[in-house]
């Protein structure tokens, strides 16, 4: 997506290798008019596939995933990374470790929003070794769910997740794969 690579070589800051700082626009300061390109985008190349929701992981994957969600007509369901008291019911959970960020977290869904039997469309901000993304099918499959589909804004391509994602059968969208970066250069794949 055209406008999302510029957006990322005019305003993203790859601080090594590894870690792409985007949070002028992406995930601390949001261009919404971005965003809402973003969820056109999703919705164009997902619209064949009769989703009944649109899921994602608190809290950088809400501002594409509510775009998304609002372009297809279908609801959002926001998975928790923190439980809370007031945060009763039955909970499906599982625990996600962040390579990135050297974090663990609690991965948490109330199982009355997610309906046995539906089909899901999984929406984050990045992807990069993939425990995110495998942490939403552990959960999707405990509550019977099926995750027909991963729209993905920043792919780190130079790490595994694209490919686990892929071996697991899984149609994975990313709108920008990046190939490498270093202080003064951003390089996207095709
Ligand atoms: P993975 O889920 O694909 O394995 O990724 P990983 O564990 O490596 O990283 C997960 C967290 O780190 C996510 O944030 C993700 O957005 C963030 N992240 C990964 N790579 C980058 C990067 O290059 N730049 C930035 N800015 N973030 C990156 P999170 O913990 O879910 O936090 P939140 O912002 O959604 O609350």
């Amino acid at each position: 997506m055209q406008m999302l690579k510029e957006a990322i070589v005019r305003n993203g800051k790859a601080i090594n290798q590894d870690v792409l700082l985007v949070d002028s626009f992406l995930n601390h300061q949001v261009d919404v008019a971005l965003m809402e390109k973003v969820g056109e985008e999703f919705a164009e190349y997902f619209r064949e596939k009769n989703f009944s929701c649109v899921v994602t992981i608190e809290s950088s994957g809400i501002a594409p995933a509510s775009f998304t969600a609002l372009e297809m007509g279908l609801p959002l369901v926001i998975m928790k990374k923190q439980t809370s008291r007031i945060m009763t019911g039955d909970l499906i959970q599982t625990t996600v470790r962040s390579f990135t960020k050297g974090t663990s977290y609690e991965l948490t869904v109330k199982k009355e929003f997610l309906t046995p039997g539906e089909k899901v469309l999984f929406i984050d901000d990045f992807l990069a070794s993939g425990e995110a993304a495998f942490g939403m099918l552990h959960l999707a499959k405990s509550a019977g769910v099926e995750v027909a589909g991963m729209g993905i804004v920043i792919e780190k391509a130079f790490q595994a997740g694209h490919q686990r994602l892929v071996d697991a059968g899984i149609d994975v969208y990313s709108l920008a794969r990046v190939k490498s970066m270093s202080e003064n250069h951003i390089e996207f794949l095709d």
